[in-house]
């Protein structure tokens, strides 16, 4: 059994930071997306990871994910030269995933469940396909499955207008080798992409086993601010480990659930968890609330922010309004002057969204 991680992509819905960076490594309490990922992969017991990057992002990955050492795998990167499609990522990867099933695994999705009943499912009913899924409020935005009683895939629809079921399609699919030959059959889709729902549609075309099985836990797709807000409210809630490794002044209180990372200077503030702050960071004169996850090297100062992301080496100074539901990128500076401001002053870049509420 392999692996193979989708890594490349535009981004287009996480822009501005996809222009600099690729999303998948955006982090989630302080951990790139893509990481929780690979470990689950790891502890569902498969070590043989492929892993797609596209000719802007790929470098980063690979530099910041390197071999699979650090998880106890084996890590290959595949380079596809334009997003052409999720099928078309397992094209590429052919000669890599060779004759081996695998599992599939979307770079910016994140589940709750462990893959280890869904893999054994898949095993030990020799499937060609096993797909998951999740029920949705809102199914007309997803890839829908009509399945029967007994779990069946009937149908497959991308973005359906009148939606056969509220069971969407999670970015982790099993496929055994059949999936290869369903892939030369497709033609690409009018978006102009090889489409993985047109290619699991043509497996049960050709009678192969396709089954689904639905998750119990939550789903995250990444992808877009809230949910990467969300992803991060849910990892602070049940994954946070405690632990102080930097200096907490004694004009400073750290309360709940707090994690804060070696050579980090906390000063005159209260941290109230759930919250992670990395590395060598400077917090001075500060509120931080629950669910922020800040990044190694960040600066804030005479600042109060709860539910929010502030990434590496970003700046936020002097703003004492609260800070809410708020993604601040690498090296973004946020500042304010001391006396309350008769202007404001911006430097913003494209796709940017500031909201003064
Ligand atoms: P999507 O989120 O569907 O596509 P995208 O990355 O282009 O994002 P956006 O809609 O914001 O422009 O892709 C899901 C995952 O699959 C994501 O991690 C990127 C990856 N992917 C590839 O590796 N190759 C591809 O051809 C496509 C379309 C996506």
């Amino acid at each position: 059994m392999k692996a193979l991680i989708l890594s490349g992509g535009k981004g287009t819905r996480l822009r501005p930071l996809t222009y600099t960076g690729a999303k998948q490594l955006v982090p989630v309490a302080n951990k790139p997306i893509l990481w929780y990922g690979i470990e689950a992969i790891v502890a569902a017991g498969i070590t043989e990871i492929g892993i797609i990057i596209s000719p802007e992002t790929g470098e980063e990955i690979k530099i910041k994910t390197g071999d699979g050492e650090q998880f106890g795998a084996n890590i290959t990167y595949i380079l596809q030269e334009q997003p052409l499609g999720l099928a078309h990522a397992v094209k590429t990867a052919q000669p890599f995933l060779a004759h081996s099933p695998f599992v599939m695994y979307l770079g910016d999705n994140l589940i709750e469940d462990d893959l280890n009943p869904f893999l054994d499912s898949f095993k030990s009913q020799n499937l060609n396909a096993l797909i998951l899924l999740r029920k949705v409020s809102n199914p007309s935005a997803f890839g829908v499955a009509k399945v029967d009683e007994k779990g069946k895939v009937l149908q497959l629809i991308e973005k359906p207008k009148d939606p056969p079921s509220n069971l969407a399609l999670v970015g982790i699919y099993f496929f055994s080798p059949a999936i290869h030959a369903a892939i030369a059959a497709i033609k690409p889709s009018a978006r102009g992409e090889l489409e993985i729902t047109d290619a699991i549609q043509e497996l049960i075309h050709q009678q192969k086993t396709v089954e689904a099985l639905q998750l119990i836990g939550w789903w995250l797709d990444t992808g877009k601010k809230d949910d990467l807000l969300e992803a991060n409210r849910i990892i602070l809630d049940t994954c946070l480990t405690i632990g102080i490794h930097g200096d907490v002044d004694s004009q400073s209180a750290a309360i709940g659930r707090v994690q804060i990372g070696k050579g980090t200077k906390i000063i005159n503030s209260t941290i109230r968890g759930p919250v992670i702050i990395g590395e060598n960071c400077h917090i001075e004169n500060c509120f931080i609330g629950p669910y922020s996850s800040i990044a190694d090297r960040a600066t804030l100062i005479d600042a109060d922010i709860e539910h929010s992301v502030i990434l590496q080496s970003a700046k936020v100074i002097g703003i004492q309004q609260r800070i809410v539901d708020s993604v601040v990128g690498q090296r973004a500076r946020l500042e304010l002057a001391p006396q309350r401001p008769k202007a404001l002053r911006f430097m913003i870049g494209d796709d940017s969204h500031i909201e003064l509420v």
